[in-house]
């Protein structure tokens, strides 16, 4: 069937404004969006820019808005959007490097803000620091992050708050702060009590909606807020 594909257009360097391209080509139902992607760069226009790496949901790389909506193309078949017309835009609120790659720098110096690697100052062990499957059980979900930034490119508040640190950067915190082998939990809880931190989430849920490996993200963010409440305020 032929699907045309609308696709975000727009070069800083040399474009005054953004335009969308149209590209036909015959998709099939099964077809994923990004092996459309690649058909359209390799055998129409090789100017195309996008981002892939692994093609298998693991990198994070391919994240973009198709027909509206936050998402990997490599997940994404042909048959999951109505209709013979696919758009696909850059990630919303993420400043556009070329077509459809955006900059990525101030999302990851979030996630590094957080410090999202164990930090303990009780001293080394003798072994490695364990972690009881129930405890491990805690963060099962929030380990498959893949830092996409589908959930911050979907937020409502993102667009409207430049400093709110977003849910992947919450998620991140979240990570660190339930692990029982790091030893910064109160200190962690501090640096996200803040309007900005886990108080900038007023539950509009799209960060849940959209995440690819389908992280309870505003659930995660809702536990810290409890766990804020608990721990700092309480006495
Ligand atoms: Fe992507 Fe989900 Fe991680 Fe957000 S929480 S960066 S949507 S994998
Ligand atoms: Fe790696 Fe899609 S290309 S997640």
């Amino acid at each position: 069937m032929d699907t045309v594909f609308k696709i975000f257009r727009y070069d800083p360097a040399i474009d005054a404004e953004p335009r969308y391209q149209p590209y036909t080509i015959v998709a099939q139902p099964e077809e994923r969006i990004l092996d459309c992607l690649n058909r359209i760069k390799w055998e129409q226009d090789g100017t195309l820019g996008y981002r892939m790496s692994c093609g298998h949901g693991v990198c994070g790389s391919d994240a973009m808005k198709i027909n509206g909506r936050c998402a990997l193309a490599c997940q994404k078949l042909v048959k999951d959007y109505v209709g013979t017309e696919i758009v696909l835009e850059p990630l919303p609120h993420f400043p556009v490097l070329k077509d459809l790659v955006v900059d990525m720098d101030d999302f990851l110096e979030g996630i590094g803000a957080m410090r999202p690697y164990l930090l303990n100052t009780s001293g080394a062990p003798e072994h490695e620091r364990l972690q009881s499957p129930t405890d491990h059980q805690k963060l099962d979900a929030v380990i498959r992050c893949i830092l996409c930034a589908c959930c911050t490119a979907a937020c409502p508040v993102t667009g409207e708050n430049p400093r709110y640190i977003g849910p992947a950067a919450l998620v991140w915190s979240y990570r660190l702060l339930f692990d029982t082998r790091d030893g910064l939990f109160e200190d962690r809880l501090k640096q996200i009590d803040t309007d900005n931190g886990v108080w900038g989430c007023v539950n509009h849920f799209e960060c849940t909606r959209v995440c690819p490996k389908e992280i309870p993200v505003t659930k995660s963010i809702n536990l810290m807020k409890r766990e804020v409440e608990k721990r700092l305020r309480s006495s």
